[in-house]
């Protein structure tokens, strides 16, 4: 049987070379060497043993030998800590990975901002739906079926009822107004409109308008000018010029387009309003007494304006974009630049 001594200097051997993988390696250590059976205190019991005369050097080998054991446990205590979750290995005071942040699409910033620009003037948001019927998207804007005027616009015919459509404007939106609101009426009716048009960088088959329609006694030209004007100034700032030149709808009596000055050039001549200073913003014109009469609204006591714009090309002017696919493809290189607004 080794002496003491001997089986001391044997284990710290083994002590030293000691070196934890993991936390069960750790805790078998502590078992073996610490633990109530462990291998110190069965040491320690052989105490009695030791002639009395070494007993005081004995005793403080031994303890030396259980401060190795113990030195050893916390040197590794870590692998504990680890195991549990918790310890150096995640600081839970760092602050959070960011989430990425999705941004608002261009048209619908435009789109808000024309609407709040109306809003603050009384005019209030209506909807209609894409699929139209023939009566709300033409005849009862004063194109009958045989009306060349259909032509402007071609026109997606819904396969499973002749009467549909998909609407090609929002001036459908204009029909239901009258057909079911009291007089007098200020909405403005942003949506989707679809054309049967090829895609490209200055066409598309579907697109977005933005319709403003005020019926009421008294209404006039000159209510729908400045109208017009206060809107382009609230959009573009002071100091754009608008200009009004005579143009056809079915719907509208007289009808005009409206050009407001090139927001890039200033007027001097540029790609964007190719060169001729103005830029095309929107249709507008009297609602015409034909239509008031679909909806059994008298156009002697009654009269009205209405405007259509195209929501792409306002965006376009503001944010020169210039291709209008840019606005479906979802590409997110395009659309982060959105972010701050
Ligand atoms: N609906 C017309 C278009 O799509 C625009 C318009 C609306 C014109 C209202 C006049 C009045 O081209």
């Amino acid at each position: 049987m080794p002496s003491l001594q001997e089986q001391i200097q044997e284990y710290q051997l083994e002590i030293n070379s000691f070196k934890p993988e993991n936390a069960a390696d750790l805790e078998n250590f502590r078992i073996r060497f610490l633990g109530t059976k462990g291998i110190v205190k069965s040491l320690s019991a052989e105490m009695k043993n030791v002639p009395a005369d070494q007993r005081k050097e004995a005793g403080q080998q031994l303890n030396a030998f259980k401060q190795l054991a113990e030195g050893k446990y916390s040197e590794f205590a870590d692998l504990h800590a680890d195991a549990a979750g918790k310890g150096p290995a995640i600081d839970i005071s760092l602050p959070a990975a960011p989430l990425p942040l999705g941004t608002r699409h261009p048209l619908r910033i435009v789109e808000n901002q024309i609407i709040s620009i109306f809003e603050k003037i009384g005019f209030t948001v209506a909807s209609g739906p894409e699929i139209e019927d023939d009566w709300h998207n033409f005849n009862s804007l004063n194109m009958p079926a045989d009306h060349p005027a259909r032509d402007m616009q071609d026109t997606f015919y819904v396969s499973q009822n002749p009467d549909w459509v998909l609407r090609t404007h929002t001036s459908s939106t204009q029909a239901r107004i009258l057909e079911t609101q009291p007089l007098p009426v200020r909405v403005i009716c942003p949506g989707r409109v679809y054309r049967n048009e090829t895609i490209s960088a200055r066409a598309h088959c579907f697109f977005h308008q933005c319709e403003g329609l005020y019926v009421d006694k008294d209404v006039s030209f000159a209510d729908l000018k400045q109208t017009l004007y206060y809107f382009v100034t609230e959009l573009f700032g002071e100091g754009t010029k608008v200009r009004f030149r005579p143009s056809y709808f079915p719907f509208t009596e007289p009808s005009a387009e409206m050009d407001i000055s090139c927001t890039v050039c200033g007027g001097s001549g540029c790609s964007l309003c190719k060169h001729t200073g103005w830029v095309e913003i929107l249709g507008c014109g009297m609602v015409h007494p034909n239509m008031l009469r679909n909806f059994n609204i008298d156009p002697e006591v009654y009269t009205g304006f209405a405007f259509g714009l195209g929501v792409e090309r306002i965006t376009q002017i503001k944010f020169a974009v210039n291709d209008l696919r840019l606005y479906s493809q979802n590409d997110v290189r395009f659309l982060r630049q959105f972010q701050s607004l």
